[in-house]
């Protein structure tokens, strides 16, 4: 049964012996999709977030982080997932000097995060730095790359001194986080086939802009639905708005399921 945790996220019941890992070194639970299904909190508050986790329940196992809801509530809205038997993904793309990176690593390995990103831009002796603080905080700390943000099109990439199209930016970007030992990167669908024609297939790729057929596409311009995304090379998926702002977030989490299963 669940019991509520004293920040008021109920805890999960999902039993934690039954978990493989997957080719990417990922760990997830045997035969349920679910361990595929990234749950983005973009929310204000610890309150408005224990709200979706508690509407989604045994539905998804692992909850994205991002700057939002770290910049409002801190890490104590980590640690109470975490707690909460919950995986964490920590969305905050570290990008600074060697050091800062490693040193931030070792924080977010110590609040007990699952997977986190840095940019891949941030050069490889910045990726190397993540890697090996997470190594010898917490070796299965997942650390994923950005490549090029989907919002970037190729005009304001050469304004950046990019040169190459998207596609070859991110299949460099992707190579040079494999190359220091990142075990994954985040990249939109449409790029996604292209990766592991390149790039082969013993790494997590996080897919954004995710759509269930059908649902609206609000901001997101380039979406694939789950089924896409996950034919396409994806080992995970990051739905927002189409759970949580779903009249039963449970429900339609066990649709999204049903769709990559
Ligand atoms: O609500 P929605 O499903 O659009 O949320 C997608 C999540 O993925 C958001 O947290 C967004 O910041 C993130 N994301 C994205 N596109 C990227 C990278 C991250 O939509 N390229």
């Amino acid at each position: 049964m669940s019991a509520a945790l004293p920040h008021g996220i109920p805890n999960n019941s999902g039993d934690q012996q039954s978990r493989g890992v997957d080719s990417s070194g990922v760990e997830f639970p045997k035969n349920d999709p679910s361990g595929k299904l990234i749950v983005a909190l973009d929310v204000s508050s610890a309150a408005a977030a224990q709200k979706i986790v508690a509407a989604v329940g045994d539905s998804a196992l692992t909850y994205k982080v991002g700057m939002q809801l770290y910049t409002a509530e801190g890490p104590q809205v980590v640690r109470d997932l975490v707690a909460s038997g919950r995986r964490v993904f920590l969305d905050l793309k570290y990008h600074d000097i060697p050091n800062t990176v490693a040193s931030a690593v070792h924080e977010a390995a110590k609040l007990g995060v699952s997977m986190l990103t840095v940019h891949a831009a941030g050069g490889s002796k910045m990726l190397k730095a993540a890697v090996d603080a997470a190594r010898s905080s917490n070796p299965n700390l997942i650390i994923l790359a950005v490549t090029v943000l989907t919002s970037l099109d190729k005009e304001q990439l050469d304004k950046v001194g990019f040169r190459g199209t998207v596609h070859e930016e991110v299949l460099r970007l992707a190579a040079l986080a494999l190359d220091n030992g990142c075990k994954g990167i985040v990249t939109s669908a449409r790029e996604t086939a292209a990766v592991r024609a390149g790039l082969g297939h013993n790494f997590a790729i996080v897919t954004p802009g995710v759509r269930p057929p059908g649902s609206a596409h609000a901001d997101q311009a380039r979406v694939a639905t789950p089924a896409e995304a996950i034919a396409a090379g994806a080992t995970h998926i990051v739905v927002g708005r189409p759970i949580t702002e779903a009249t039963d977030p449970a429900a339609e989490a066990r649709s999204i399921l049903a769709q990559i299963s």
